[in-house]
């Protein structure tokens, strides 16, 4: 997708404005399925990015490319409130040959040259600092922008992460020693005791290999958890389910046995690593609902419903920012549809441009980052376009505000709002434009309408806009979810003909909204196998609020 400069740079200084005007609260914890300010119980949205310090050097990525303080400023204007920065255990647990080494001496070890000789540059006190020190560093100049922390272990063993047998999967694995681990984390919680950035600790990440299994996981989380709660009780725990953080089903029957008073939340990661270009390619609406059903159902979607629901915070996911990748391009359209749906916590993987070194190569480029490989500029900017609904608070539940929709767009992150004189365009999600909804109305559709007004949205032909019309009761206002997504809205347009709203960024005329021919459905609206379209530019989502 490309926006044109214009309108990208008017809806970033938009996310800029919003920004730089919140500050948190400290500590956190939880009330239902929401983390809340501990004092005031409103709701604190996490909106995170990931910066990894777990790697072989143990040194937070980009500090031989740019000051530690500008990347934190940058953080900021990006529009992420908080960092979800790894750490390995052995960095705590084995000082002599880790967590005691100097920045510089950790460099040297890996024969950095030029990294050390690019740090003196942009951050010269650091290279005397121990590890350990170096991440506290990191932590307090967060802090000075107001951005929150949860530190994730993300291995034992310093090293890329996550294989199926690195060693470094499962309590018990090479290098991963249960009691050493516990120490570790009690250590980190001790650490950071009263620092008023770091907000929670996730336990460990990605859990996973040929060992795991459901009791050890019991055993070791409550031990885990119950350390960390003992050591420092302000910080969130963040508990991960098994199989790289895809799989909590088991806790639905048998809850996790810990006390920690308002301070438990899940968390669970979701990538298209697993799932079949082809079946992307050939079946969009399908595979969209298969691996929403999957998250939901398997990896932790439902810890947020249900008689003790917690928070679950989406911890990982993310795409190649080239956006050049069908497959990719396709589940992170999915994915924002969910997450703006449920307005879950989360943390995009990721911040880095490039990592020091990473599997045996040197500054290596990271696809992912919203840095370039230079840590200069962003490497894509339409990915805050993109992610311009998800990082604002979409659900507070002690609003007064009576709940109404917003018609949100997840290919272009923007949403259908109402202009001068009833014109439809597509812009930035301020919830100005409200809609009302009940449902597919059995199977019948039902009106999307102006929220208070008596005007509805109407299907006026194939190929023509949609219009607003006082019109909510005739067919051509009927509209109901559609396809194995349900992400398609349907309705007919008075001559008996099924059509689809339709947004088309890439188009000339971009600012109008259309009905088109329902993309890789039949007549009767069946999904077509091999359809040979595209049909994202057909998925809308309403989604609920209750934002001023
Ligand atoms: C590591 O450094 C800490 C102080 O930062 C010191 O107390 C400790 O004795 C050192 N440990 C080793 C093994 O050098
Ligand atoms: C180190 O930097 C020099 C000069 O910029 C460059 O020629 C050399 O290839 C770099 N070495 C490595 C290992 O990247
Ligand atoms: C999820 O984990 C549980 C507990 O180990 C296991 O019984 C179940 O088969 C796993 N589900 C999947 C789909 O891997
Ligand atoms: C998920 O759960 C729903 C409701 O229980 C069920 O209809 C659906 O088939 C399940 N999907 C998967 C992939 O297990
Ligand atoms: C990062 O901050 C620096 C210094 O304020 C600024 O010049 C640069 O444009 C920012 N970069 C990004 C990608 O935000």
């Amino acid at each position: 997708m490309k926006l044109g400069s214009s309108q990208t740079s008017i809806l970033l200084s938009f996310v800029f404005l919003i920004f730089v005007t919140l500050c948190h609260s400290w500590p956190l914890s939880t009330s239902n399925r929401w983390i809340v300010d501990d004092k005031t119980g409103s709701r604190l949205k996490l909106t995170c990015v990931n910066w990894p310090g777990h790697v072989h050097v143990m040194i937070p990525e980009g500090l031989q490319k740019k000051p530690l303080n500008q990347i934190a400023a940058n953080i900021t204007s990006m529009g992420f409130n908080c960092v979800r920065l790894t750490y390995a255990i052995y960095m705590l647990t084995r000082p002599d040959e880790y967590g005691n080494l100097t920045v510089a001496q950790s460099l040297e070890q890996w024969n950095l040259n030029n990294a050390t000789r690019d740090m003196k540059i942009y951050n010269p006190e650091m290279l005397d600092l121990k590890l350990i020190d170096a991440q506290k560093a990191v932590v307090d100049a967060l802090h000075k922008e107001n951005i929150m922390v949860v530190l994730d272990n993300h291995v034992s063993l310093p090293q890329w992460c996550c294989s199926f047998d690195d060693g470094n999967g499962f309590f018990g694995d090479k290098y991963f020693h249960p009691e050493e681990w516990v120490q570790g984390l009690t250590t980190v919680a001790q650490h950071y005791k009263g620092h008023p950035a770091v907000i929670g600790m996730s336990m460990r990440n990605e859990i996973r290999g040929p060992r795991e299994n459901e009791e050890d996981w019991y055993k070791h989380m409550k031990e885990g958890a119950e350390a960390i709660h003992g050591a420092n009780p302000d910080l969130l725990v963040l508990v991960s389910g098994l199989s790289y953080d895809t799989n909590l089903s088991f806790v639905k029957e048998k809850p996790l046995d810990v006390d920690l008073g308002n301070k438990l939340v899940y968390e669970a990661h979701w990538y298209s690593f697993g799932d079949s270009d082809d079946d992307w390619k050939n079946q969009p609406n399908v595979m969209c609902n298969t691996v929403t059903d999957k998250f939901q159902n398997l990896s932790g979607g439902f810890i947020i419903s249900g008689e003790k629901p917690y928070p679950l915070f989406l911890s990982e996911f993310g795409a190649d920012q080239g956006f050049q990748n069908e497959k990719d391009n396709k589940y992170i359209t999915c994915l924002m549809a969910y997450v703006a749906d449920k307005d879950l916590d989360w943390a995009l993987w990721t911040l880095q441009g490039s990592y020091l070194v990473r599997e045996g190569q040197i500054d290596t480029d990271e696809t992912y980052g919203m840095f370039d490989s230079d840590w200069q500029n962003l490497r894509n900017p339409d990915m805050q376009v993109r992610l311009q609904l998800i990082k604002q608070t979409i659900q507070d539940p002690h609003s007064k505000v009576p709940e109404y929709n917003i018609l949100y767009h997840p290919l272009s992150g923007q949403c259908i709002q109402v202009g001068g004189g009833g014109k439809l365009f597509v812009s930035y999600c301020n919830y100005s434009t409200r809609w009302s909804y009940i449902g597919d109305g059995g199977g019948n559709g039902s009106p999307i309408g102006l929220f208070g007004t008596s005007y509805c949205l109407n299907a006026v032909g194939e190929g023509l806009p949609v219009r607003l019309s006082n019109d909510c009761k005739s067919e051509r206002s009927l509209w109901k979810p559609v396809s194995g997504s349900n992400l398609h809205f349907a309705a007919k347009d008075g001559r008996g003909k099924t059509l689809c709203l339709d947004w088309d960024p890439d188009s000339s005329s971009n600012s109008t909204v259309y009905t088109q021919q329902c993309l890789c459905m039949d007549d009767d609206l069946n999904d077509v196998p091999n359809c040979g379209d595209n049909p994202q530019k057909q998925w809308f989502k309403l989604v609920k609020s209750n934002m001023k």
